[in-house]
């Protein structure tokens, strides 16, 4: 993670100077905890190969990430008003500019994967692998589920698909990047199965933290009641749900020790994940 505010501070400087331009980094160089970033260098550490290496695919997930919440806080979405402890990017702007704003930081997150230069064809395994998470068939279908499921009575195996979706695919790509880069192909399936569960465990932990924390302390709206929606603690009670979550992390502890990796450090960052309070 050595100086990655810094480079995603200037991972836009090839842009003309404009409105959408402002909107998009008001909003990704907004104060965040950058968890996917540090998961992808994590992997690379892990394989002890060069972190720097990274780089590009690092920006370009934080950049998806920064796109996924500008449009989930839409009216039409969520409609929230606070995030990263500042207003909404369509409260600080407005709405065709948070939209255009969200829809460019994810037309130059391809940019980046593309103009990235490793060896063998690491660059279309990437691409493929961005698609397959943030497509139709992955974040995007999970925004899609939560959104119907609002107001409605849903099912466990539902809510756990939406969270795997809409979440996990992000936290999956990033590990899955990870390994690719550290020429690791062979280990691709490990990591996809562990950035699932880290998904999964991390919004019922979101939808925990929904429930007990503060606006202040978030940085976020808190909203999940408000919009009705369905998730584990709406289904299964607080205590249930945060057992459930606390459960996944102890798994995924085991699986990364299972791994013939150094592992230490990753561990770090899952530790951190599940002991954080916003
Ligand atoms: C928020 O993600 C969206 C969810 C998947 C719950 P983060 O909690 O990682 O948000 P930032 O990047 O730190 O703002
Ligand atoms: C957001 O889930 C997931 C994505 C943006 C893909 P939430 O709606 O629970 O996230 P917050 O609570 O607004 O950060
Ligand atoms: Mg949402
Ligand atoms: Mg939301
Ligand atoms: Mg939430």
């Amino acid at each position: 993670m050595h100086d990655f505010e810094n480079k995603l501070a200037h991972s836009l400087d090839h842009l003309e100077d404009s409105k959408v331009k402002q909107a998009m980094l008001y909003s990704l160089c907004a104060p965040a905890k950058r968890l996917r970033p540090q998961l992808l260098y994590g992997v690379l550490k892990a394989y002890g190969a060069n972190e720097s290496q990274g780089d590009r695919c690092a920006i370009a997930i934080e950049m998806i990430h920064t796109y996924s919440l500008i449009h989930d806080d839409l009216p039409c979405m969520d409609n929230d008003d606070l995030r990263r402890g500042q207003k909404t990017c369509h409260k600080q702007f407005d709405e065709a500019t948070a939209l255009l704003a969200g829809d460019a930081l994810l037309s130059e997150a391809f940019g980046y994967v593309a103009s990235a230069t490793y060896q063998n064809s690491i660059n279309n395994d990437l691409a493929s692998e961005f698609v397959k998470a943030i497509g139709a068939n992955g974040m995007i279908l999970g925004q899609m589920i939560d959104l119907l499921s609002e107001n409605v009575k849903t099912d466990l195996d539902t809510i756990s698909k939406i969270d795997l979706l809409k979440t996990g695919c992000l936290f999956s790509l990033a590990l899955v990047c990870g390994c690719l880069i550290a020429n690791k192909k062979g280990d691709i399936e490990v990591w996809r199965n562990i950035g699932y569960k880290a998904g999964l465990a991390f919004q019922i932990q979101d939808d925990c933290l929904d429930v007990i924390s503060s606006e202040e302390k978030l940085g976020k709206s808190i909203s999940d009641e408000k919009n009705q929606k369905s998730t584990f603690v709406s289904e299964l009670g607080f205590e249930k749900a945060q057992k459930l979550y606390l459960q996944y992390f102890d798994e995924i502890e085991n699986d990364l020790k299972k791994c013939n990796i150094h592992s230490e450090p990753i561990l770090k960052i899952f530790q951190m994940i599940k002991n954080r309070d916003h």
